[in-house]
């Protein structure tokens, strides 16, 4: 690791390590009002498998480094541990100026389960901003439409006994409540069925902006981006290269990026984009965060398009740790409203 001093010495002589910096400009949608910015169209997800343990340092170093090279984007959570990283991060790209002012980034993170009853919302919120150093999010979602029974739980798995049913409508006014105290641009959820949504949307003064959910060539979740698109609730896709249900070892993709002479992974990141929704891809390598930006000068023909549209569906995460035998979901069925 090089010292914070010597790097802004070396940003300021022209170093070849951040001789770089990137003007890369990544597309954003329209703000939804004058107090809002518009949503990065690609962001960097801070969610990695099992404990961070001693990769704290890669972790940081690796948003610093995404940020160097134009990410503006950034999603995190309580249950990812990354706040605090991320919040690190945030400081030391202020102080090397990479970035002018935290106004030019957009963050996100979550309500976890176990503060998902009204009054746990607001304290948790700010924690999390405590733990990000920052003023406000820009986007505070609904993590998982699940509640845990009250208490500092931030581990995986949850304890089946702990899940109890959630309170949308109170829950949602806290969230309604976070965003009108100025301590959230915008608010929305995560991982919800057409279903919940409308649940939300039917009690809701302000209507959630986004839905955070898996979304890849073999999850595209046709039938909740059609009910999000009508409702004006964005999509952002989380686990867009499909780790978790093997997307990079499909055949189609792997034709397809070999005659466009791109990887899969920047194949599938292109469909998502072309999909209409923002995508949250996670990379802590220095290459594959650069090879991940390259996907907005070029295309997929309607032909590729189309090919795509007619791979199998299978879902990646289920949300299996949600299911109980005495909980408000007793199978995935149940989760998903059917939509899995
Ligand atoms: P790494 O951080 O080592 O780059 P998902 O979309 O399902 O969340 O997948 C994220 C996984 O994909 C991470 O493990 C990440 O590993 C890996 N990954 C990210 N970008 C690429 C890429 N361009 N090529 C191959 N693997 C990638």
């Amino acid at each position: 690791m090089v010292d914070l001093e010597v790097r802004a010495k070396m940003q300021e002589t022209n170093h070849p390590e951040f001789s770089n910096v990137s003007d890369q400009s990544i597309p954003t949608f329209p703000p939804v009002s004058a107090d809002q910015k518009g949503i990065p169209r690609l962001g960097l997800g801070t969610a990695s498998e099992g404990p961070l343990g001693a990769s704290v340092e890669i972790v940081k170093e690796a948003i610093l480094q995404a940020i160097k090279h134009g990410y503006r984007h950034f999603d995190t959570a309580p249950i990812y541990q990354t706040e605090k990283l991320l919040g690190e991060a945030i400081s030391d790209a202020l102080r090397l100026g990479l970035i002018k002012s935290r106004d030019e980034l957009f963050i996100t993170s979550k309500l976890w389960c176990s503060d998902a009853h009204h009054d746990r919302v607001l304290p948790a919120l700010q924690k999390t901003l405590n733990n990000l150093k920052l003023e406000y999010l820009d986007l505070y979602l609904i993590h998982w439409p699940v509640s845990v029974r009250s208490g500092d739980q931030y581990e995986l798995p949850i304890k089946k006994e702990d899940i109890v049913p959630i309170d949308p409508k109170s829950v949602w006014e806290a969230m309604e409540q976070c965003e009108e105290l100025g301590l959230t641009k915008s608010i929305g959820v995560s991982n919800f069925s057409c279903k919940k949504l409308q649940t939300i949307l039917s009690t809701a003064k302000i209507p959630p902006v986004v839905n955070q959910v898996e979304m890849n060539p073999m999850w595209q979740q046709k039938k909740l981006r059609k009910f999000c698109e009508e409702k004006g609730i964005r999509i952002m896709a989380y686990s867009p290269l499909g780790a978790a249900n093997r997307v990079m070892e499909c055949e189609l993709l792997k034709e397809i990026a070999q005659a466009k002479g791109k990887s899969i992974a920047q194949v599938c990141l292109r469909w998502a984009y072309e999909e209409g929704v923002c995508v949250l891809v996670k990379s802590f390598n220095k290459e594959r965060m650069k090879e991940n930006l390259d996907i907005f000068n070029w295309k997929l023909s309607r032909e590729e398009s189309h090919k795509i549209s007619l791979l199998p569906q299978r879902k990646g995460f289920t949300g299996e740790g949600f299911i109980s035998d005495d909980g408000p979901y007793k199978s995935l069925e149940q989760l998903w409203d059917g939509e899995i």
